[in-house]
């Protein structure tokens, strides 16, 4: 039985290890990634996937206005829980090294979070599935066990076995395959193996687009406007603003600028007061309104370290997915705009700003007093706008590949065929309009089943044919047709005598 179950995947993995998906020229394994991260069934109650809080619309950060606008934290799969910070865009995360600590410079580099708590994306993605107040699994096994009911869980199985193999050194007995949830070497092995997945995914070049109109300038194919060519040399000048969102190609690496350094620095960005933190419960927050986010010191227990975040990288921080979307920044969330942090950088020291919410180590040395003009803080403002990507290929801000193709936007409908009713149900990679109709063969629609804004998450519309508004609908076959803002879907069903 395990032999044949061998054999089976084996030669379907190397298929698919060989092939890239026709969609975006994503890897077998990328792929398998982009199906975890955007699969809101992987939480408990299910809900909220990865994608909830880093939306493609909004370059892999949070998608949510109104939330962007206040407090800036998101709600986990339990919607009354929230954690304490922003999330940060998961684009262009994966180039940052482990978390270490620089001799050559004397700082702490690299990480995830915005306190760098994980060392790498593997680690990080390893997280958020368990944490109470995000996805809410009780144990890695229900996880796994998600993984494998799922409707990609063949292609789970066969890059699991790949991998397995692929981690044997030669010579060695391979292992026994088991998909067996009660064994703990295979649930280890599964998890540490959705992690690598969804890392290889956030690698991705569907992820990290480099596509900006700035790296279209710096291969010589864009001419920057005055105005964004005068940001630039203020940004890399004056404003000190390259200091440490580093905007030139890194020589050595051969790469891209990423507009970070991967250090942390506090800038005495003030308390954000709507921060859903301070009013959660005493079990997740003793401290309560008094809770404050020491950052990086926070967590090593370092006086010289308290307050600082890392910084971010700025690619896509000007994304927006409409006019009048609200962006919130900074770890908190405090600034609403980029025309307000540019003037909190300007004149944090000379204007009434509230007191910082920590008040050790606060940077004088490069911000606080820059001087700037009004023109020249809009200046800095547009040339952040030429960090958006989809200027070199061609998509509009908010449609990437990743919502071109957003995988399982309708998920089915059962029973179908069907007597009588149908359960509809899809999962919304973010929020948004969605209109969701009935048709006939001969594309006459015959229900409009769903016209409006939904959350996102999983969503469940109930057809019953048998008593819609007191008519009878006669049997044979219907279309249902899904329509969000990016993307549609079909199916087809059958209604039975
Ligand atoms: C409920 C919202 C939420 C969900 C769900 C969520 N995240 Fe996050 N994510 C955050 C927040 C908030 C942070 C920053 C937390 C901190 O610094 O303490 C973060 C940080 C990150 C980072 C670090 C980025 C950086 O530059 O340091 C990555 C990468 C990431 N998340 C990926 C994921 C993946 C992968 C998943 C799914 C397995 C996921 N997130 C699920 C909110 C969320
Ligand atoms: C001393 C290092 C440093 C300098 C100089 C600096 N920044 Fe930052 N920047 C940071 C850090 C650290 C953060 C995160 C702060 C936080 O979350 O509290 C940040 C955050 C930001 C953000 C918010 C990004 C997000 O995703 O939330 C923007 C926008 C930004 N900086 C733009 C600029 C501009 C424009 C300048 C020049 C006027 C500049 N920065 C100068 C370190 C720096």
């Amino acid at each position: 039985m395990r032999r044949t179950i061998w054999a089976c995947l084996l030669i379907a993995s190397f298929l698919a290890l060989g092939w890239a998906t026709a969609s975006a020229d994503l890897t077998a394994m990328e792929q398998l990634g982009k199906d975890l991260f955007f699969d809101s069934n992987l939480s408990t109650p299910a809900g909220v996937a990865c994608a909830a809080c880093h939306a493609p619309s909004t370059a892999f950060a949070g998608p949510v206005s109104e939330l962007n606008q206040h407090g800036a934290v998101y709600p986990g799969a339990v919607h009354t829980r929230f954690g304490n910070r922003k999330p940060p865009t998961a684009a262009y995360t994966s180039f940052s090294p482990p978390f270490h600590f620089s001799e050559e410079d004397g700082l702490y580099e690299g990480g995830m979070f915005w306190d760098g708590r994980a060392d790498d994306i593997v680690e990080q993605a390893k997280g958020p599935f368990l944490n109470p107040v995000e996805m809410n699994n009780p144990n890695m096994r229900h996880v796994v066990g998600k993984v494998l009911k799922s409707d990609y869980g063949m292609s789970f199985k066969e890059g699991y076995a790949a991998w397995i193999l692929a981690q044997t050194p030669p010579g060695d007995m391979i292992p026994e395959l088991t998909f067996d949830l009660s064994d703990d070497m295979f649930i280890e092995n599964a998890y540490q193996y959705i992690a690598e997945a969804i890392a290889a995914y956030e690698t991705s070049s569907e992820v990290n687009r480099f596509s900006s109109k700035y790296d279209a300038y710096l291969q010589g194919m864009a001419t920057l406007t005055a105005e964004e060519a005068w940001g630039l040399e203020l940004f890399e000048g004056k404003a000190m603003c390259a200091n440490c969102h580093i905007s030139e190609p890194d020589m050595d690496e051969g790469s891209p600028p990423l507009f970070t350094d991967y250090t942390y620095d506090n800038l005495g960005v003030p308390r954000n007061p709507e921060n859903p933190w301070y009013t959660m419960p005493k079990g997740f927050n003793p401290q309560g309104e008094d809770w404050t986010d020491y950052g990086l010191g926070g967590r090593l227990g370092l006086a010289d370290e308290m307050g600082k975040v890392k910084v971010p990288t700025l690619r896509n921080v000007a994304m927006k997915p409409y006019d009048g979307f609200v962006q919130a920044y900074t770890h908190n969330g405090y600034f609403k705009s980029l025309e307000d942090i540019v003037h909190f950088y300007n004149t944090r020291d000379v204007e009434m700003w509230p007191a910082p919410e920590v008040p050790m180590n606060v940077n004088s040395d490069e911000l606080g007093n820059l001087g700037l003009s009004a023109a020249e803080e809009a200046a800095l403002v547009a040339f952040m706008g030429t960090l958006t990507d989809g200027w070199m290929d061609g998509m509009a801000p908010g449609v990437t590949p990743a919502t071109a193709v957003t995988p399982r936007l309708l998920l089915n409908s059962s029973p179908n065929p069907f007597h009588g009713a149908t359960e509809i149900r899809f999962a919304l990679p973010e929020a948004g309009r969605v209109t969701l109709s009935v048709f006939d063969v001969s594309g006459r629609r015959v229900r409009s089943l769903l016209a409006g804004d939904r959350l996102a998450g999983p969503q469940a519309v109930t057809w019953d044919a048998t008593n819609d508004r007191g008519v009878q609908v006669a049997p044979g076959v219907y279309f249902f047709r899904m329509q969000t803002a990016q993307n549609h879907r079909v199916q087809r069903v059958v209604l039975l005598p």
